[in-house]
C-alpha cells in the first residue's frame, strides 16, 4: 500500500484512515466485551468464548484491491473494502450466536449495514460463519466519522474448521487437490452435526439443572 502512495498528503490521510480504524476495532471490541459481562452478571454464562480482534495487513488490502479491480488508493479501499478492521467472536453453541447478532443489533450507537448468513446458507467450500458489517461512530476534537468494522461470528468447531481451510488455501492458493476440498466439505457436515449435538446436550444439562434448582 504504501509503494502506491506517493505524495506526502496521501501518507498522512492513510495514516488518518488507519488510526481511524483502530479506533473503531477498540471500540467495538470493548463494547462487546461489555456485553459478554452484562450478559455473564445476569444470565451466569457467558455466550462468547474469545474475541479476536484484527487490522488487515496493507499487503493483503492492495490484493483484495487487485482481485476486486480497483486501482490501489485510500479512497477506493474505505469505498469498497469491509473488513480493514475485523473481530472475530468464538462461541461455543450456535444458539449463541444468534443470541449476539441480536444484541449488535440493538445497540443504538452501531449500525448495521449488511449481514451474511452463511450458518443458513453455507458456501460453496463448507464455510459456516454469520457475517455482520457494522459502521461504529468514532469521535475525534473536531468530527465524528463513522467507521466499518467487519464482525465475524462461529462457533469454535467452525473456527477449527475456517482456521485449516484458510491455511491450506492461503499456501496451495490454487493448487489444492480436490480429494482435500471433498474432505474440507466432508469435515464441513461434521462440524455442523457436532455443533447440534452439543447443543442439544447443552439444553438437555440445563433442564438437568433447572429440575436440581426447584427441589
Ligand atoms: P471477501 O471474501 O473477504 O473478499 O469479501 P466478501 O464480500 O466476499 O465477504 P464474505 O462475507 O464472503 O467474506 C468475508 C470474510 O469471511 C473473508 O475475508 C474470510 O475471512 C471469511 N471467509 C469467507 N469465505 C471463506 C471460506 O470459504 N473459507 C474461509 N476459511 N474463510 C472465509
Ligand atoms: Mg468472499
Amino acid at each position: 500500500m504504501l509503494d502506491a502512495i506517493k505524495t506526502y498528503e496521501d501518507v498522512d490521510s492513510w495514516k488518518t484512515i488507519m488510526f481511524l480504524y483502530n479506533a473503531a476495532l477498540k471500540e467495538v471490541g470493548t463494547k462487546l466485551e461489555i456485553l459478554n459481562d452484562e450478559f455473564q452478571h445476569v444470565h451466569r454464562y457467558n455466550p462468547i468464548e474469545h474475541i479476536k480482534t484484527r487490522i488487515k495487513t496493507p499487503e493483503s488490502i492492495v490484493k483484495k484491491l487487485k482481485r476486486y479491480g480497483y486501482e490501489t488508493s485510500v479512497e477506493n479501499m474505505v469505498k469498497h473494502i469491509n473488513d480493514i478492521a475485523g473481530v472475530r467472536l468464538i462461541c461455543s453453541f450456535t444458539s449463541d450466536i444468534y443470541r449476539l447478532a441480536e444484541m449488535i443489533g440493538n445497540q443504538s450507537d452501531l449500525e448495521v449495514i449488511s449481514i451474511k448468513d452463511y450458518i443458513k446458507q453455507p458456501k460453496e467450500s463448507g464455510y459456516k460463519s454469520f457475517h455482520m458489517i457494522v459502521a461504529v461512530p468514532v469521535f475525534l476534537s473536531d468530527s465524528v466519522v463513522q467507521t466499518k468494522v467487519e464482525i465475524q461470528i462461529r462457533t469454535i468447531a467452525m473456527d477449527f474448521w475456517a482456521s485449516l481451510e484458510h491455511k491450506i488455501y492461503y499456501k496451495l492458493e490454487d493448487h489444492v487437490p480436490e480429494y482435500i476440498s471433498e474432505d474440507l466439505r466432508e469435515c464441513a457436515d461434521m462440524v455442523a452435526a457436532l455443533d447440534e449435538k452439543m447443543l442439544l446436550i447443552n439444553e438437555a444439562i440445563q433442564k438437568c439443572l433447572d429440575s436440581v434448582e426447584e427441589e
